[in-house]
């Protein structure tokens, strides 16, 4: 038994050794990685002048640290950076084209990693059926949503444009188009995947079917998608029923509004139709002054003329400010600022090193009261706390009809009812010179769990949180689901990657590596 004790500690530092060396210029990747690569892909050290925009995240809370960057453009060279990174033992993360928008505390854990980069993998091409395309696993929302909307066709994407599709897809992803058509893993036809061994492997409802099954919720644990097949809609220009519309109504953020705002939201919940998002926001808009407000948007499927019918009871509680407009779908983004230009797509550009987690609970039904409660205590924090003055409170109120087209067992998405995504976000700077600023982190993190906690205890102490939106502290259960559910995971994790090289995003299997989790 001694034995033991001398010698595995004297493995784990040879470990170390190797593992620090690898990144210094020179250390072989270059050389030994570089002539496996197809001719255009570039592996990216620190030095490289093209380092620092591949790298960069669109927060940099948890952030991961990144050695080397590796721009793949195909099925084999992600293949072959796998190969390299498990020959060598140096962890990897992916990263699509958007901004590197992953944000849980399981990516700080990953150190000195090679970052696959995906975004030259966005390739769009439909089947001649016209019902399905072939989709780069790096690509970027609004780039899909363009090429779709130049063929008159469109699909579940995320709302926001600057995410990529894969991150969000594989965690179920919520969108404009859901109520029609179902989450983003709802459209998976099949998939293109280079597994935890380098292998490439197609799942579908024929082909691994059970991973396929678990691609659709809990896909970042268990390979690299290189391509999607994926369902695409017509949109009916004809009968001009591509026309959407939109209105944003401005309250006060005291007791009283939330309370009528919430009311209000929530006996619109039976009747609202497939095509709508009701999306609130508690923040403290600079330019009114330092008083929080609830900007609530609705937005719509249909002209403006329908309003009455959709808003009238949020006119009645006397609004500060209400803006609408019409349009179509390409331009609900920047109605809601989540457009590629917008603020929220750009937060890092306004506070470079923002530090943004989220504390998510997800419903199925609104307790007025816990949600009263909780903006007010957010409130609060926003007035007194300076540093967490910039922060802002998510409510989506999705529509779900969508939903049930496909039945809770057949994917990994654990609560395809919750209708409701709530969730509490901290946005503050959280580097200093490049550093991490933990203190204000345990700021964020003291706040974030004492107000999902009234949350938590509005909905009778259980509440679930979408994986996507996940800071890391939730149990497994409360992300992943029922305890089959997670079985089975576990199951599909032992087969298809044992050695757990996915590992760092809301991960099934965790590792005991040091990250942030002294918070
Ligand atoms: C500004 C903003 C807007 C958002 N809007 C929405 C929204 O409208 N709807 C919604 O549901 N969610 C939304 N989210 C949450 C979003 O789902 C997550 O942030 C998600 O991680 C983003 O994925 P990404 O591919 O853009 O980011 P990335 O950081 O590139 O990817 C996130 C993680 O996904 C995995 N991954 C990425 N690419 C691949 C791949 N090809 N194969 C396998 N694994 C991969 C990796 O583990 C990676 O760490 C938003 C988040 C932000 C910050
Ligand atoms: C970290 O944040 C805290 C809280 O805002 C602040 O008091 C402290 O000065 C910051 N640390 C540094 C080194 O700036
Ligand atoms: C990689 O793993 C898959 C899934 O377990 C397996 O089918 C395949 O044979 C493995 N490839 C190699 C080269 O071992």
């Amino acid at each position: 038994m001694h034995r033991m004790y001398t010698v595995f500690p004297a493995l784990t530092v040879l470990g170390g050794l190797a593992h620090a060396a690898w990144y210094e210029k020179g250390s072989g990747i270059l050389e030994e990685l570089g002539p496996k690569l197809s001719k255009d892909a570039r592996i990216l050290l620190k030095d490289h002048e093209a380092f620092t925009d591949a790298s960069s995240r669109w927060q940099w809370w948890a952030a991961p640290e990144v050695s080397a960057v590796v721009d793949v453009y195909n099925e084999d060279d992600v293949s072959q950076t796998i190969l390299y990174a498990n020959k060598h033992d140096i962890p990897f993360i992916i990263k699509g084209a958007g901004e590197g928008h992953g944000a849980t505390l399981g990516l700080a854990k990953a150190k000195n990693a090679i970052q696959i980069y995906t975004k030259n993998l966005d390739q769009f091409d439909i089947s001649p059926s016209g019902t399905t395309a072939r989709i780069g696993g790096g690509i970027k929302a609004k780039k899909l949503i363009e090429y779709l909307s130049a063929q008159k066709k469109q699909t579940v994407t995320g709302a926001c444009e600057c995410v990529a599709l894969a991150g969000v897809a594989l965690g179920g992803g919520h969108g404009f188009l859901q109520g029609y058509y179902g989450l983003l893993s709802d459209q998976f036809v099949s998939l293109r995947i280079v597994l935890a061994n380098g292998t490439a492997v197609t799942a579908s409802e024929t082909e691994h079917p059970d991973l396929f099954w678990a691609m659709q919720g809990a896909g970042h644990n268990f390979g690299v998608v290189v391509e999607f097949e994926y369902k695409i809609y017509d949109v009916d220009y004809e009968n001009k029923k591509e026309v959407w519309s939109y209105e944003v109504f401005t309250y006060p953020a005291t007791k009283d509004y939330t309370r009528k705002v919430y009311t209000a939201a929530k006996k619109s919940m039976k009747t609202q139709p497939k095509g709508m998002l009701q999306y609130g926001l508690v923040l403290t808009p600079p330019a009114l002054g330092s008083e929080p407000v609830i900007l609530h948007h609705i937005l719509w499927h249909g002209p403006l003329t329908e309003k009455s019918k959709y808003t009238q009871s949020f006119h009645d509680l006397e609004p500060l400010n209400v803006q609408n407009a019409e349009g179509t779908l390409l331009d609900a983004p920047r109605w809601m600022q989540i457009d590629a230009e917008g603020v929220v797509c750009n937060a890092n550009k306004y506070v470079p090193g923002a530090g943004i987690p989220r504390f998510p609970v997800d419903l199925k039904e609104y307790n007025v009261e816990a949600v009263v409660d909780s903006v007010d205590r957010f409130s609060e924090v926003m007035k007194t706390v300076p540093e967490l003055s910039g922060s802002f409170f998510m409510i989506e109120q999705y529509s779900v009809q969508g939903l049930a087209l496909k039945k809770s067992e057949d994917s990994a998405v654990p609560f395809r009812d919750d209708t409701l995504l709530l969730a509490p976000a901290f946005f503050y700077s959280s580097l200093v010179d490049g550093k991490p600023n933990t203190t204000i982190d345990e700021l964020a993190f003291k706040y974030g769990k004492e107000i999902k906690q009234i949350l938590v205890d509005g909905a009778g102490g259980k509440t679930h949180a979408y994986v996507n939106y996940a800071y890391g502290h939730e149990s497994l259960e409360e992300i992943y689901g029922e305890p089959w559910r997670l079985e089975k995971l576990r199951k599909l994790k032992s087969i298809y990657d044992p050695e757990n090289r996915f590992r760092f995003y809301a991960p099934i299997v965790v590792s005991k590596e040091k990250g942030h989790d002294e918070l």
